[in-house]
């Protein structure tokens, strides 16, 4: 079975030596005994380290047949949720479809997600979009209480409820929440939804591999079972890569590198991006530290981010995300004119222009300043993007250690809640809500 790969050579450009990097495994390796022996900060979180390996083919089987009642019944599929409670099964979701899935037709049902902001174009324009279809919720909440998709499922249940009845509703909604606590529990047992559990010692952004992702992933027609052999592959494996990553990454951050930037060729790998910034920027970003997490979409993003990469302050390093193979073929054509100068590439294959830009791109950072590793995938596959996941996951957690931080909580984002509440008058925050009208001369 091949595996995913990480070539951190090329990230030394100047900025470190190997000899550094080599230095912090030790480091690394205590870290990594730390999170094995639950003895570190944020030990009642770690139920995702031996997640995979644990999951049974039950539970598997019990989210497959699921997920076929809601591909058999259903044109849409919205799963609501924030953060750790989306992310995931967005990454795997897009880096496994067909670019243009939503404007093509096909087997089982559209997932489209909501409850991840607060627009209300985009909440009504969805709402259009299935008014008048069969759909289906997942509603995905751990605590159960989280004012955005709270608001959504509040919205959707309305409709399909005044569309299908509430008892069509009630078949094809299912809630994945907390075992006993949350309003989102309340009401699941009230309304007899079919529900799924988040274990109380996975937190949110560790969660991928559990219903919260692969619910939507399953209903999306993807095989859940290869992914979870994927992180078990890694689970399984020696720590080698995760070490390397986690060295790397701290010694370019002891040497002034504050910004990570996870780049990809593949445009499908955008939201793998998006779910990898949420696992490091909440787990690391705090108590004054932290690598900031950053992403960029090559080449797309050469021709808008390119120049700052390039040239500008360097506090910067890259991540590459490199796929093997493309699974479609598309060859450059050969034109008699050549008008457009590009027969010296004829007979090419796309991704063969693809791989010499990412090449060229590396070498002219490396030359910038801009040390850059690799993270190869043979190709975008279930098997290869659940090792890519649970490799990012275990690295975090020795990464986060490494960095003298608790990674797994995130006591940060309940800031803006405070003042939100504050701000709409929800009972119980009187005080704040009198202190933030002072503040703001109201
Ligand atoms: O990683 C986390 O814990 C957060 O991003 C949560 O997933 C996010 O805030 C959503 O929380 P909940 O699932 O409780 O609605």
């Amino acid at each position: 079975m091949k595996k995913i790969g990480i070539d951190n050579v090329a990230a030394l450009g100047g900025s470190v030596n190997l000899a550094e990097v080599e230095a912090l495994k030790p480091a690394a390796v205590e870290a990594a005994e730390l999170l094995e022996s639950g003895k570190g900060a944020g030990n009642d979180f770690l139920g995702w380290l031996h997640l995979p390996g644990s999951i049974t083919d039950a539970e598997l089987a019990s989210i497959e047949a699921t997920a076929a009642r809601l591909r058999q019944d259903c044109e849409f599929v919205i799963a609501i949720g924030i953060g750790g409670s989306y992310l995931g099964a967005k990454a795997v979701i897009d880096a496994l479809s067909d670019s243009f899935a939503a404007y093509k037709s096909g087997k089982g049902p559209k997932v489209v997600f909501a409850g991840n902001n607060i627009g209300e174009d985009y909440t009504a324009e969805l709402m259009d979009l299935v008014k008048g279809h069969r759909f289906g919720i997942i509603v995905i909440s751990k605590s159960g209480t989280t004012t955005e998709p709270a608001i959504a499922f509040r919205l959707f249940k309305e409709l399909l409820e005044q569309q299908e009845g509430k008892e069509f509703a009630s078949r094809h909604i299912v809630a994945i929440t907390d075992a006993h606590r949350g309003a989102l529990r309340s009401l699941a047992t009230q309304e007899g939804y079919d529900t799924y559990v988040i274990p109380d010692n996975v937190g949110g952004r560790f969660s991928v591999l559990t219903p919260v992702g692969l619910l939507p992933i399953a209903v999306a027609g993807f095989d859940i079972r290869e992914l979870v052999a994927g992180a078990v592959d890694i689970e399984k494996g020696d720590n080698e890569m995760m070490y390397t990553y986690a060295q790397t990454r701290n010694a370019l951050y002891r040497a002034g590198k504050k910004i990570e930037i996870l780049v990809n060729f593949c445009p499908k790998l955008h939201n793998l991006a998006e779910w990898w910034k949420q696992l490091y920027g909440e787990s690391e970003g705090k108590d004054g530290k932290g690598i900031f997490p950053a992403s960029v979409d090559f080449t797309t993003d050469l021709h808008s981010m390119g120049q700052w990469i390039q040239d500008g302050e360097r506090t910067i390093f890259e991540t590459v995300l490199t796929v093997g193979e493309p699974a479609l073929e598309v060859v450059i054509p050969t034109d008699d004119a050549d008008l457009d100068g590009l027969n010296y590439i004829a007979g090419k294959r796309v991704d063969q222009v693809n791989k010499m830009a990412e090449l060229g791109t590396r070498l002219a950072h490396v030359d910038g300043g801009v040390p850059n590793m690799v993270i190869s995938i043979p190709a975008l596959t279930e098997r290869y993007i659940g090792q890519l996941l649970y490799f990012f996951e275990k690295a975090c957690g020795i990464s986060g250690y490494m960095l003298g931080v608790n990674p797994f909580n995130q006591p940060g984002v309940e800031a803006y809640k405070k003042n939100m509440f504050a701000l709409l008058g929800k009972p119980g925050y009187e005080e704040a809500t009198r202190a933030i009208n002072a503040r703001l001369g109201k």
